[in-house]
């Protein structure tokens, strides 16, 4: 049996499971320094699969599916799978009653591919290929989320009337929130959506210009775009949509949303006639990456969101339409853990320490991508040793390969110890690349003291596969 207690103050002030913690609900600290994930050691789990190490907790991921459902009852629910998404993955989140966001057609495939209910699934795309909207056609995926004017007679020749598509269009609300200039997608000036501003054709014209009276009426491209698919019989505009950004932490963006996307849906109505159904507020829910980081409150989000759009509606004469959430982060990222194996210790001038570990931005681009912070711990082994800070670096070659910033690690931290970081499970593995031909991690699930090779770690043999002539 092991014996389990709390993570000491030593390395991290805070526990699994309690409020601000990075780490998945079911850790717990065993004997010589080893850490238990789903009933599984994260040491033992290195040993037998190797390092890096990518493990998630299948009891996490679920929870947090439940969680949504049952604090939004009446909402549905997607899963971004640009998060993370594999097979087993989608299994999950079909079982747990989700539906689900794809973005390519890798992702709708291997959904499919996994038995995903298409009908369940939310095609997003700001560059959707004619084979991808074929494809979603094909499949007779649920919604597809229309992006530019160009898409809506491409769709709309794929469709008819009997064998209508249900769309959204995404509109740009104008509100700036998310962690990295590089996310925030909720203003003008980035790639995706239509702008509440500008004229019938997009091309800049003044604001109110895409509503024939004008008169101040909000719309711009939202509006026009909204007009061409209204056009369309083979199209049915479910909704609108917006998606702000990610890794928000507060409610309060998803308010100013609400108000503006129920003004534009007020203007439909008194445009066209059309009450629409449907309102999809996206994703970006935020999620602690260390202790005592704010993520967004679900139960806030919940009680605020709703209710907002509901008084917006009835303030205007319009039935409330259905909410719509695209959580990605937020299901997965606390339910992974990364594992490392620290290849070198090096102490430079200047008083620099350098804990070189034998994966790094090739399986996490984020710290150099966003300047993404993140916790680490010694574990495998105790140690009682003091701390002092050390800069956890991959192993490419790159001076900005460096995973964890002046992390607090025992000074008697050496060459074979074993680093856990937490709040892997999303935009780690989906973005991870071949850099330096180090291959992609292997990938197990944990669940009940049980582990379960999902993804098997690449190798230089999947490299030479894909060549041809060499
Ligand atoms: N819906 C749409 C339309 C999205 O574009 C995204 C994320 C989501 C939902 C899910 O957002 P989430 O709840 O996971 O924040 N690579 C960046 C994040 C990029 C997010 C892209 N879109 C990172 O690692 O922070």
């Amino acid at each position: 049996m092991t014996l389990t207690h709390p993570l000491p103050a030593v390395q991290q002030p805070v526990a699994p499971a309690s409020p601000g913690s990075p780490w998945p609900a079911s850790a717990r600290l065993a004997r010589h320094g080893e850490l238990e994930i789903g009933g599984v050691g994260l040491a033992e789990a290195a040993d037998r699969f190797g390092t890096p190490l990518y493990v998630l907790d299948e009891a996490e991921v679920r929870a947090r599916c439940r969680a949504y459902r049952a604090a939004l009852p009446h909402a549905e629910v997607f899963y971004a799978a640009k998060a993370f998404l594999s097979s087993a993955l989608a299994g999950w989140v079909a079982e747990e009653g989700l539906g689900l966001d794809v973005c390519s057609e890798g992702e709708l495939r291997l959904a499919t591919a996994a038995g995903f209910p298409p009908e369940r699934i939310l095609l997003h795309g700001n560059a959707k290929s004619p084979e991808e909207l074929r494809l979603a056609r094909r499949l007779r995926v649920g919604r597809i989320v229309l992006d530019n004017l160009a898409e809506i007679p491409r769709l709309a020749s794929l469709s008819t009337p009997d064998a209508p598509q249900r769309v959204l269009v995404r509109v740009v609300p104008g509100v700036s929130a998310g962690h990295h200039e590089a996310v925030r997608t909720g203003v003008v000036g980035q790639k995706f959506g239509f702008a509440l501003e500008g004229g019938p054709s997009g091309r800049g014209e003044p604001a109110g210009a895409g509503w024939q009276d004008g008169a101040g009426a909000p719309g711009g491209e939202a509006a026009e775009a909204v007009r061409r698919v209204l056009e369309q019989p083979g199209l049915v505009l479910a909704g609108l949509h917006c998606h702000l950004g990610s890794q928000i932490a507060s409610v309060d963006p998803y308010l100013t949303a609400v108000d503006r996307l129920v003004e534009l849906l007020a203007a439909i109505r008194d445009r066209h006639g059309v009450q629409l159904p449907e309102v999809d507020l996206g994703g970006g829910h935020g999620v602690p990456y260390t202790p005592g980081e704010p993520g967004l409150d679900l139960a806030e989000f919940a009680a605020r969101v709703p209710a907002r759009l509901a008084e917006q509606c009835a303030r205007r004469g319009l039935d409330t339409p259905r909410l719509l959430v695209e959580p990605g982060r937020a299901v997965t990222a606390p339910a992974g853990v990364a594992v490392y194996r620290v290849l070198t210790v090096k102490h430079t001038v200047g008083g620099h320490f350098f804990a070189a570990v034998d994966g790094g931005m090739s399986d996490n681009p984020r710290p150099a991508l966003y300047d993404a912070r993140y916790s680490v711990r010694l574990i495998g082994r105790a140690s009682t040793a003091p701390t002092r800070p050390v800069d956890v670096v991959g192993r490419h070659c790159e001076a900005g390969d460096t995973l964890v910033r002046g992390a607090e690690l025992p000074v008697d931290l050496r060459a074979g110890d074993l680093l856990a970081v937490p709040t892997a499970g999303a935009y780690q593995l989906s973005m991870a690349s071949c850099y330096n031909l180090v291959g992609r991690p292997a990938l197990v699930a944990v669940r009940d003291g049980r582990a379960r090779l999902l993804i098997r770690r690449e190798t230089v043999e999947d490299f030479r596969l894909r060549e041809i002539d060499g």
